[in-house]
């Protein structure tokens, strides 16, 4: 096996462009793809200050790590989530990579912010924990950004991560999240411009990037998914990929072209119900944003256990 670009033997292959890399021109390919997507989708210019929200996983470290070899000025965000020894752990690979590179990172613990912890909290609020996790998150991040006067917030979204959940909503036909679907959404009405880079490149290559850079990160997944829904669509999409190496490509960049124009409306009408939560100013549609309601479910209880024991 060669590389396509050199021809010097190569480390990876990549049937879906079938073709394979070695090292070097693995980590320019990795650096290509994320130009292309920052370019087709208008994500971000070199003037821009962008946030970056780093979990400690492979695909958010990568992304850190892109952006500051293309030039861009990129702070990270971790959230501190209070899932045990996941937790602990993911922040350490986070910190080491921030001190490595001297990059500045921005923590939020949420536990000590906000006096519950994920687990805790979701069942206060009779949530499932990645629901609870993925509300806390967007609005976290989109509080950090507008707070630190970022221009964007940056994940570590994947091309794997897409497929999934677009296939999700397929099943579903779930038209407004549909619309929403984006690799890019505007920052407009309260909320910070959001952007996925790493649409052009899968979890294979955000690993492999990685280890060809001496990236640690945490390998580990979030104990909490264990059974989540979007793990069996990303296997049914391996599965699929295998046999035909180019469909999860062509699946999610098809969407993009083809539908998501025809769904984009869905989402627009919900934003016209926007206003400011009465708690946070954060943009909602309900009475209180889903965080501050998330917020007040999970500390009611420890309030009002804090008062059972003072008055008893
Ligand atoms: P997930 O929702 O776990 O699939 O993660 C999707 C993206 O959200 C990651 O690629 C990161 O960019 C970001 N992210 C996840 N967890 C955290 C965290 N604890 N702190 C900051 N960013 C995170
Ligand atoms: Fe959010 Fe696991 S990281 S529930
Ligand atoms: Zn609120």
């Amino acid at each position: 096996m060669k590389c396509k670009a050199c021809r010097q033997p190569a480390v990876i292959d990549i049937p879906r462009h079938n073709a394979a890399f070695c090292a070097d021109c693995f980590v320019r390919h990795c650096q290509e793809q994320v130009v292309r997507s920052i370019a087709a989708f208008d994500m971000m210019s070199r003037s821009d200050r962008v946030l970056v929200a780093v979990s400690g996983g492979k695909d958010s470290l990568a992304l850190w790590d892109m952006l500051m070899d293309l030039g861009y000025q990129a702070d990270g965000l971790y959230l501190g989530l209070g899932i045990g020894d996941y937790s602990g752990s993911s922040i350490g690979y986070v910190r080491s990579f921030a001190a490595d590179r001297g990059a500045t990172l921005v923590e939020v613990d949420i536990p000590a912010e906000f006096g519950f912890d994920i687990p805790t909290g979701a069942a206060a609020a009779r949530r499932a924990p990645c629901s609870a996790c993925g509300l806390s998150k967007r609005h976290l991040f989109n509080k950090a950004a507008r707070d630190g006067g970022y221009d964007a917030v940056a994940t570590g979204h994947n091309l794997d991560d897409e497929a999934a959940v677009l296939f999700g909503n397929v099943l579903r036909w779930d038209t407004a999240y549909l619309g929403r679907q984006l690799p890019v959404l505007p920052g407009t009405d309260g909320f910070a411009r959001k952007v996925k880079p790493l649409v052009r490149l899968s979890e294979r290559e955000t690993a492999a990037y990685c280890v060809i850079k001496g990236i640690d990160y945490q390998v580990e997944e979030c104990p909490q998914s264990a059974g989540n829904r979007h793990l069996g669509y990303k296997a049914a999409l391996n599965d699929i990929e295998v046999r035909s190496p180019g469909s999860k490509a062509a699946f999610y960049f098809g969407f993009l072209e083809r539908i998501a124009p025809l769904v984009a409306g869905v989402a627009e009408e919900e934003r016209r119900d926007l206003h400011p939560c009465p708690e946070c100013g954060s943009p909602t549609v309900a009475d209180l944003c889903a965080f501050c309601a998330l917020v007040a479910k999970a500390t009611r209880g420890k309030l009002s256990g804090a008062a059972d024991r003072t008055s008893g």
